[in-house]
């Protein structure tokens, strides 16, 4: 039987590489999904997935998005939280208007949702948030100063959440991944002078000898969605290929 049937879903972020697999992997198990994005919003949705322009930072908009959701009073069962920005910085070179930026994005955002999402999510009686943090909550890359800091705050963030609603029937898991091949990555690439020795690089410093896809983590996203995760809340789940497992100067 399909995990998702019969449940209605809200992907922020949900026409970018990740935000697009996930819908596409909820509309096939059943459910009824809305794909919230600033951009690519002309694309064709699938069957099941209907795409809205919101942005995440504008708190009367998201405000009246989630009061909209619940104005048949119909349950919200599942609230994924993919919007995100990277800014390839250091501190020094990051402006305080960047750092606001990232943090409303990547983090104030976040709070916005899940709060006005929560009268839908408690008429569900079981409900399951997913937030994006990343491996880069946990362990640097060089350059991503403001971007590793969001991801630590959502991962801070999401334990505090299950915290306070799991007594409600509200799961709230992250996850964590490391590089997936998406429009994110691809302009991390941009960036480097020889494109096809750093892409070999990274794909050589996996223990799985690639980088992840889009539906490598809609598999994990629908699982925790599902029924099926029932017991799991308040975890930071890092999908990497092996890669923060291991000790780089064993590589070397
Ligand atoms: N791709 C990776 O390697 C990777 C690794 C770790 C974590 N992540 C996280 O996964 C999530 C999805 O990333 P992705 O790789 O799909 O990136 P992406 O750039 O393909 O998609 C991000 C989406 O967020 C949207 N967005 C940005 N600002 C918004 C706003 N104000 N309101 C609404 N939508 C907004 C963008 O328009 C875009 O469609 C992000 O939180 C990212 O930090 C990605």
């Amino acid at each position: 039987m399909s995990k998702l049937q019969g449940k209605r879903a809200v992907v922020t972020g949900g026409c970018g590489g990740i935000g697009q697999a996930i819908c596409r992997r909820f509309a096939a198990e059943g459910a009824a999904v809305v794909a919230c994005d600033v951009a690519n919003l002309d694309q064709t949705p699938p069957d099941g997935v209907t795409v809205q322009p919101l942005d995440v930072t504008d708190e009367a908009a998201v405000a009246d998005f989630f009061a909209k959701q619940g104005a048949d009073d119909a349950p919200l069962q599942i609230l994924v939280n993919a919007a995100g920005i990277e800014i390839e910085k250091t501190v020094e070179d990051t402006t305080l208007e960047e750092w606001n930026r990232i943090f409303a994005i990547n983090v104030t955002a976040m709070f916005l949702t899940v709060k006005y999402a929560l009268p839908a999510l408690r008429r569900a009686g079981e409900a399951s948030v997913i937030n994006f943090g990343s491996y880069d909550g946990f362990i640097a890359d060089p350059h991503l100063a403001a971007y590793c800091a969001t991801k630590g705050a959502v991962h801070a963030l999401t334990r505090a959440m299950a915290c306070d609603h799991g007594p409600e029937g509200i799961r709230v898991n992250a996850v964590c991944p490391g590089y997936i091949d998406t429009p994110m990555l691809q302009s991390f690439f941009q960036g480097a002078g020889d494109i096809e020795s750093l892409q070999q690089a990274v794909r050589d410093v996996h223990p799985m000898r690639r980088y992840g896809t889009p539906e490598d983590i809609a598999n994990l996203v629908n699982w925790l969605a599902s029924d099926e995760a029932r017991y799991a809340s308040g975890q930071l789940w890092v999908l990497d290929g092996g890669l923060s497992a291991q000790v780089q100067q064993m590589r070397l």
